[in-house]
């Protein structure tokens, strides 16, 4: 199978877009650990994914609990594969009416949270000669259409993984960033209807992204179909925005 071999560490995994990760891992032959700030969803994902799954807690926006969960990979798997920064939070506030603490928990979950994941991973990856990050950013980037800690922390996302796929090339380390458009997930379940449609109808493909679509990409990001990939951004939007 495409994975045998892979130890995985996916963020978000307890529903959406990272559950659809782990799924399309294990089902390809990874041993894949699920993290997620909410530990029974990710011991749900990785209850229904099979013996070759583990949850575990891990809030990515604190270093100590991702230090923690990346022991713990290293504990249960003896070694690190890939890591898929997917865990990623929104907030719907206009510009001017930003709470502080609001800026500093999106920028702390996408940006400080994939940084951590990404510092951690590859200190683990390392060990083993080398590996595979995937970040995942917005085209919300792209469009601007998102509130600003959003964008910017998205924004952030794109140019860290620059930087280190630069750096840690000769570790063997490849970083790309996976670009989704609107995907069909919890995080979008409360968009009111008139917005969703006029989304939609903005998308050329004429639908939204489903989970399994992006879990595919990040597949092929981490084979060696994808050996000589990194730094990219990797757009999967049905050609709404052009990265
Ligand atoms: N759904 C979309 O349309 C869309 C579009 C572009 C990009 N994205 C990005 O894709 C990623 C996945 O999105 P989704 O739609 O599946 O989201 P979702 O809200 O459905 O799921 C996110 C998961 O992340 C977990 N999480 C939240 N904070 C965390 C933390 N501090 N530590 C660990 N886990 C945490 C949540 O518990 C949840 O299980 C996010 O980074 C999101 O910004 C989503």
């Amino acid at each position: 199978m495409k994975h045998d071999n892979q130890v995985v560490f996916v963020t978000g995994a307890g529903q959406g877009m990272g559950q659809a990760v782990v799924q399309h891992f294990a089902a390809e032959g990874a041993r894949v650990a699920a993290v997620d700030i909410n530990l029974e969803a990710a011991q749900a994902t990785a209850a229904a994914c099979g013996d070759n799954v583990i949850g575990l807690a891990c809030d990515v926006s604190d270093s100590s609990s991702v230090k923690d969960a990346m022991a713990e990979v290293e504990t249960q798997f003896g070694r690190l594969d890939v890591v898929v920064n997917n865990a990623g939070i929104g907030s719907v506030d206009a510009f001017l009416d930003t709470p502080d603490e609001n800026w500093q928990r999106v920028i702390g979950v996408n940006l400080t949270g994939t940084f951590l994941c990404c510092r951690e991973g590859a200190r683990l990856m390392q060990k083993n000669g080398g590996g595979v990050i995937i970040n995942v950013s917005s085209s919300a980037v792209m469009s601007g259409e998102g509130p600003s800690h959003y964008c910017a922390s998205k924004a952030g996302v794109i140019g860290l993984t620059r930087s280190i796929a630069r750096e840690l090339a000769s570790s063997g380390i490849r970083v790309n960033t996976l670009v989704p458009g609107p995907t069909n997930t919890p995080m979008m379940a409360d968009i009111p209807d008139d917005w969703m449609e006029q989304m939609v109808a903005a998308i050329p493909l004429g639908r939204m992204c489903e989970p399994e679509e992006v879990a595919r990409v990040a597949s092929f990001l981490a084979t060696d179909d994808a050996s000589f990939i990194t730094g990219q951004n990797i757009a999967v939007n049905g050609g709404m925005v052009f990265i």
